[in-house]
């Protein structure tokens, strides 16, 4: 299954971000858009006016990652903005049936994020409502820490289900994500793969996401 790089806007420059964007659009697959409200996570990031006036400068699929405590209040601003799919956390919503109608009511994509300390068991009986399967391999809140490899277990769980069920979920692998740590996440069945430090900081972020894309697709 070929790769699909998908950067975090998180580690580009802020006053730069039409430039950044740019600079990668034509080496990656989507924009992983990281939304924090200081709530459920410790860490503001950005919302509605950033999202709209990205959307005003590229056609690029934005993948918002919604790390906020109520995040069904914001599918409808969000797919004003310029959303394209929202993924909920499993924590947030432990049954996210209504979660789904909600986005689905709005042509949004709809995805679950489940993080390193939850089980898959809990995301398992929802991911037939899912267009993507987040797996979160760093603690969410930050970005430039470091890849918790335990979580590959629960990569290599929905590769499973998602294969003998024969559902269409894409599978992304979210933190921490370099050429190495992509390699393992992609043998385990990722086949999304979030990087945020190691595109944008990279100081050649087109190459940098070719390579995490050679890495992921085993060509490196
Ligand atoms: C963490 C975010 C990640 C983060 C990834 O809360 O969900 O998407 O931006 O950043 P890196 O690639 O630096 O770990
Ligand atoms: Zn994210």
């Amino acid at each position: 299954m070929p790769a699909k790089i998908a950067p975090s806007i998180l580690a580009a420059d802020f006053a730069h971000l039409a430039d950044d964007v740019a600079r990668v659009a034509d080496h990656v697959d989507l924009l992983h858009v990281d939304v924090m409200d200081g709530h459920y996570v410790p860490n503001l990031s950005l919302g509605m006016p950033v999202i709209a006036a990205l959307r005003a400068v590229t056609d690029l699929y934005f993948d918002c990652h919604l790390m906020v405590t109520n995040p069904i209040s914001l599918f409808e601003p969000l797919k004003e903005a310029g959303a394209d799919l929202v993924t909920v956390h499993i924590e947030v919503h432990p049954d996210p049936t209504s979660a789904a109608a909600a986005a689905r009511a709005l042509q949004l994509g709809f995805g679950l994020v489940v993080n390193p300390a939850t089980p898959f068991a809990a995301v398992a009986p929802f991911v037939e409502l899912c267009d993507l399967v987040v797996v979160m391999s760093v603690v969410p809140g930050f970005g430039g820490q470091e890849f918790i490899p335990e979580v590959l277990a629960k990569v290599e769980a929905a590769r499973k289900l998602v294969d003998s069920a024969g559902l269409g979920a894409d599978i992304e692998i979210d933190g921490g994500v370099t050429p190495e740590t992509a390699r393992m996440a992609s043998a385990a069945g990722a086949n999304v793969f979030v990087a945020g430090t190691a595109i944008f900081g990279s100081p050649d972020p087109a190459a940098a996401a070719d390579r995490l894309r050679a890495a992921a697709d085993g060509m490196e």
